[in-house]
């Protein structure tokens, strides 16, 4: 067992007897988390999915929440020698079920999403986790060369609550939470969210826009409908 001041994260990298799991980052993204870590304070962060990652953050977070499915993979991570499992606290089983059941009680200051990757899991970790965000917290999403990463990734670079950091060998994604208020996680609102009114095709958001501005208009349509209709000639028959 390290302790924290015996703990090398370039002799972790180079042990590889770590029985890495299938999609672990790469040792640049472990890096950078490690750095993170190391200058700014991490009281309480959570990782989805789990493996090197949960090394790491076991070493520079005061309070590290992992949630994860019980599998081989992760079983080796929860009898990993490197671990600082006095930081570590679990929450097993498929987070489809175990976050929306989860109370949180706390601010985050650091989130990684890296569990499930197939459609919709990954924006449903997201949906579960962006309230709890702190201002000036990171939101880290892993594999965003998969489409359905992909696609919360680009809304992510267009959503106000969130402002764009890196992207680490070119497969996971830094965010920072910003001062935008929280998203009502209750509510509707699309029209408030700049991915979707920047992907309306022009047609509509014109038309959109008009209604918005000068709702009058509608009234004027209508009226213009209603005469031509009743003016128009009778089909024969
Ligand atoms: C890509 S690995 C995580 C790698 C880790 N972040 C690292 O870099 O070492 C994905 C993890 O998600 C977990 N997982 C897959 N489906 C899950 C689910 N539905 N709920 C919870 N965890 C899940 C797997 O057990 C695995 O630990």
């Amino acid at each position: 067992m390290q302790n924290t001041d015996t703990f090398n994260i370039e002799k972790f990298i180079a042990a590889r007897n770590f029985n890495l799991p299938e999609g672990s980052v790469s040792d640049g993204v472990l890096r950078h988390i490690y750095e993170i870590g190391k200058s700014q304070k991490l009281v309480n962060t959570v990782e989805t999915g789990c493996g090197r990652t949960t090394v790491i953050l076991s070493w520079v977070s005061q309070n590290h929440t992992v949630f994860a499915k019980v599998d081989s993979s992760n079983r080796d991570t929860l009898e990993a020698d490197w671990m600082n499992p006095s930081k570590v606290s679990w929450t097993l089983g498929p987070t489809q079920k175990t976050l929306p059941q989860f109370d949180f009680k706390t601010k985050l200051d650091f989130v990684l999403i890296d569990g499930p990757h197939g459609y919709p899991f990954p924006e449903l970790e997201y949906y579960y986790l962006y309230p709890h965000l702190k201002q000036g917290g990171w939101l880290v999403v892993d594999d965003i060369q998969i489409a359905t990463v992909q696609h919360l990734f680009r809304f992510l670079k267009e959503e106000p609550m969130f402002s764009y950091d890196c992207t680490v060998d070119g497969n996971t994604a830094f965010f920072r939470r910003t001062a935008a208020p929280v998203f009502d996680p209750y509510g509707d609102g699309w029209w408030e969210q700049p991915y979707n009114l920047n992907h309306m095709p022009w047609k509509i958001r014109t038309k959109d826009f008009v209604k918005r501005r000068f709702p009058w208009t509608i009234t004027v349509n209508a009226f213009i409908k209603r005469r031509m209709s009743s003016s128009r000639p009778a089909a024969r028959q």
